[in-house]
């Protein structure tokens, strides 16, 4: 008989939290599961990936029988918006996977606590005011929107992603603070619905992180669509008067301010991890300059027995890495092998087009390797995407010169979320360009600018 309550305790149930749960518990752990939130599931299902996505998703046909593209191929509608609607199929997808979530624990016998879980010692944390024990106590504790000094966020006027998910008219005006992932769809869902909408990003160019052709060639797409950039800009202050918000801003690099006003603001310049009032000083605990809980490569902490995964770790904030760092501790915890590649995680910007990409950008390639080859393919040479009137974007596949083993690939088109999932299989298995490009693609498919882009490398792709 084990002296703790149960083998395992999670703390947090998003996708890293829940998918450890119930790993821990199918590899025969007694296993509970901590969550502060009415419903499981966390920042993804209720207030992140899935109600973006649903919202993107319904924006999109709208967008399609309002700009002309559906009259393009034959179908007249003249669209009108019933947002109350559009509103009620995203609360209806966040319903049906939260509960599915929910489903799933009573299925593997998870023990859902409800309450917000604090640390009483390495073994123990409170939940409700109850004390729970734990050989093995995972933080998974998610991140939640970087506030910016001196702008109060009222969920009204001034949003963050959430209260951008939920607004009840579309706005005239919307001002996106930071040209990252979210305010690049959510600014696309209300400019799709009717909205002017200004993006102020301080850098001076979009999509931080990404490969820089990608990031260029996505910042002219976004323009041809109705997007206004104030690039290299930064944003000191947001004053609300009314129904009306003003933003002070000034260049990046220094000169003269200037003022912006909105009737909404979407403060989207980041996340950060929650640790506040866990009670991390009871287990000896600190975090790094960037707030996260540092863990070796098996996801221990420096506390005996305390583990940690997902948005609250270092590496990108990305549900599916928060879900394999999920699998990987309940494996490691249960003694198997749990591993995840952290040079291999797909990102995914799902706007329209959809810009996605894995592994390193060609600067960072050429950087680490010296010599690079890369192979690029337009989506205007591939047959499916012309077909569909869908003529933006390219695949690039960067490989080692020497070796010929793929570093990265990225790719614009619009169903390139999917697309890259191929990418990282193939990086996964030491892939090099040859192989791909000799491997049969179904024709016609936007999958195939993947493999001409892959033929590129060596100089040879058909369709160009
Ligand atoms: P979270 O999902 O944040 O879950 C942590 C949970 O822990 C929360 O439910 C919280 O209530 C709970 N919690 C915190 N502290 C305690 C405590 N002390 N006690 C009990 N419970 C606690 N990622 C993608 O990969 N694809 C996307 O399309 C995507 N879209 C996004 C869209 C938006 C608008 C946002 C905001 C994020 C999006 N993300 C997306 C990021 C993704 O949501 C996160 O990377 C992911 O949710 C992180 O998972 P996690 O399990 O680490 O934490
Ligand atoms: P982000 O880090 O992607 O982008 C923030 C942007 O704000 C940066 O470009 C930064 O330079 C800029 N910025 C910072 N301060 C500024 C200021 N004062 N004025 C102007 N610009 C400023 O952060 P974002 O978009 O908030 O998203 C947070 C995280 O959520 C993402 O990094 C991602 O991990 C996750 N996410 C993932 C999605 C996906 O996978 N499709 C979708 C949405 C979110």
């Amino acid at each position: 008989m084990s002296d703790f309550d149960y083998d395992v305790l999670v703390i947090g149930a998003g996708p890293g939290g829940y998918v450890a749960a119930i790993r821990a518990a199918q590899l025969g752990l007694k296993t509970a599961c901590a969550e502060s939130r009415e419903t499981l599931g966390g920042t993804c299902l209720n207030v992140g990936c899935i109600p973006s996505k649903a919202m993107l998703h319904a924006s999109e046909y709208f967008d399609a029988a309002a700009n002309g593209a559906m009259a393009k191929m034959g179908v007249i509608v003249e669209p009108r918006l019933d947002l109350p609607a559009m509103h009620g199929q995203r609360l209806d997808a966040v319903k049906q996977l939260t509960g599915g979530i929910e489903f799933l624990f009573k299925k593997n016998k998870v023990t859902w606590l409800k309450g917000l879980a604090t640390f009483e010692d390495a073994h123990s944390v409170s939940v409700a005011g109850q004390k729970v024990t734990a050989k093995n106590i995972v933080i998974a504790t998610g991140s939640s929107v970087t506030p910016l000094p001196g702008v109060e966020i009222d969920e009204k006027i001034v949003v963050s992603s959430t209260g951008a998910l939920e607004l009840e008219r579309v706005p005239e005006h919307m001002v996106v603070i930071g040209g990252g992932v979210i305010g690049l769809e959510l600014g696309s869902v209300w400019r799709r619905l009717g909205a002017k909408v200004t993006c102020v990003e301080y850098l001076d160019q979009i999509l931080p992180g990404m490969d820089a052709d990608v990031r260029k060639e996505a910042n002219k797409i976004f323009k041809k669509q109705g997007f206004e950039f104030k690039l290299g800009t930064k944003v000191t202050g947001v004053k609300v008067n009314g129904a009306k918000a003003t933003l002070t801003m000034e260049p990046a690099k220094g000169g003269a301010a200037e003022t912006l006003e909105a009737d909404c603001v979407l403060v989207s310049i980041g996340r950060r991890p929650n640790t506040d009032g866990l009670g991390l000083e009871k287990i000896g605990l600190t975090v790094n300059n960037r707030g996260q809980i540092e863990t070796d490569h098996e996801f221990r902490t420096k506390a005996d027995g305390v583990w940690a995964i997902g948005d609250v770790i270092p590496g990108p904030m990305l549900a599916h890495k928060a879900e394999d760092e999920g699998i990987a501790v309940a494996e490691n915890i249960a003694g198997l092998t749990g591993i995840v590649n952290h040079d291999i995680i797909p990102s995914v910007v799902y706007t329209w087009p959809e810009i996605a990409g894995v592994g390193l950008t060609e600067e960072d390639a050429r950087a680490k390797y010296g010599e690079i080859k890369v192979g690029k393919f337009p989506m205007l040479g591939n047959s499916r995407a012309k077909t569909n009137h869908e003529p933006d974007g390219f695949v690039k596949v960067v490989a080692e010169a020497r070796s010929d083993r793929v570093l990265g690939v990225w790719a614009i088109a619009v169903p390139a979320g999917t697309m890259i999932a191929q990418a990282a299989q193939a990086m996964e298995f030491g892939a090099t360009s040859e192989d791909i490009a000799y491997t049969c693609h179904a024709h016609p498919t936007h999958s195939e600018a993947i493999k001409e882009a892959a033929m590129a490398v060596q100089g040879k792709p058909i369709h160009v």
